[in-house]
Order: C-alpha cells, then sequence, then structure tokens
C-alpha cells in the first residue's frame, strides 16, 4: 500500500521529536474516521497520553500534556494550528511548537528566561500566595511541545511510541 500521508501530517519542527519516539515501532492511534477536520482526540496507551489534533497545517501527535503544568490538552480549544490550555490560558502552536502566549501564572520559558504573570483583564489585585508558591510558580518551566512521528495506512493514523 503506498504512503498517503505526506499532505495530510504536519511536518515536525526540528528538535522536537518525543524522547525515545525516533526509533519506536509504530502501533495503531485511532482510524482517521474519528478525527473531523478541527478536532482533538486523546489516545491512551499505558501511561502516555497522546494528543492527536488535526489542525490547519495537517495532523500532528503529541503529549496530551500541557507543556505548562500538563493538564490535558485535548479538553482545550483549537484554533488553526493554535491550542489554548484550559488550566492557565497558555497557547501553543502546533506546526512550531513553540509558545503563542504565556501562562496566566508566568514562570520560565524553554531558554530559561523569566515571564512575569499575566494580569487579567478587569481584575483586581489579588492576594499574594505564599512565597513557596510563587517561587514554585515562577520556576516553572513552560517547554516546547513534543512530538510523535505518525503516518497513515489503510485509514489508521499510526505514531511511533515508546514500549509502555
Ligand atoms: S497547565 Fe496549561 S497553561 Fe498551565
Amino acid at each position: 500500500m503506498p504512503e498517503t500521508d505526506a499532505p495530510m501530517l504536519c511536518p515536525i519542527p526540528h528538535g522536537l521529536v518525543a524522547p525515545g519516539a525516533e526509533t519506536a515501532p509504530f502501533r495503531r492511534v485511532l482510524a482517521m474516521s474519528e478525527l473531523a477536520p478541527g478536532a482533538m482526540r486523546r489516545a491512551s496507551f499505558g501511561d502516555l497520553d497522546l494528543l492527536v489534533a488535526s489542525t490547519n497545517a495537517g495532523i500532528v501527535v503529541t503529549d496530551d500534556r500541557c507543556p505548562h503544568m500538563a493538564a490535558p490538552l485535548s479538553i482545550g480549544t483549537l484554533d488553526g494550528c493554535v491550542v489554548a490550555c484550559v488550566l492557565h490560558g497558555a497557547t501553543f502552536d502546533l506546526s512550531t511548537g513553540l509558545t503563542v502566549e504565556f501562562p496566566t501564572t508566568g514562570g520560565l520559558d524553554p531558554g530559561g528566561l523569566y515571564h512575569p504573570p499575566r494580569v487579567s483583564a478587569g481584575g483586581g489585585a489579588r492576594p499574594e500566595p505564599p512565597v513557596a508558591k510563587t517561587r514554585a510558580r515562577a520556576l516553572t518551566r513552560t517547554r516546547h511541545v513534543r512530538y510523535y512521528p505518525a503516518r497513515i495506512r489503510d485509514g489508521q493514523l499510526e505514531a511511533r511510541t515508546p514500549a509502555d
């Protein structure tokens, strides 16, 4: 069966393949008929939770864990290529793996640069959290999105995933 996936899959951004996925075997993730254009789905294998997103740049398979504090991105919203996390409002471009908008909590970016907390629109002054909590937020690093190489065979989406 010839490969049919090239135009349907979004290329993985350079250097952002998930650890152990580059040489892992392919496994079936879901049937393509289960993924509508613009939709997101979660697929779990043991303790590995994958996000499958049908972006306007193609399908991507990533961890279903926000690069900030691991909330499931699959219950967020997808706008084109940009997924929004429900927990602290960060947004990530799934075509590049980069943060579009930093979490409301602030913290470190992948390069270690500190970003202050965002002030919510119309929000008044909030009580300062305990020092340890403030410090934990400041030291939490929002990383890049990590990807699993994928292909489409006989109407099935498959991805390289480390064994569970
Ligand atoms: S866990 Fe997603 S923005 Fe914080």
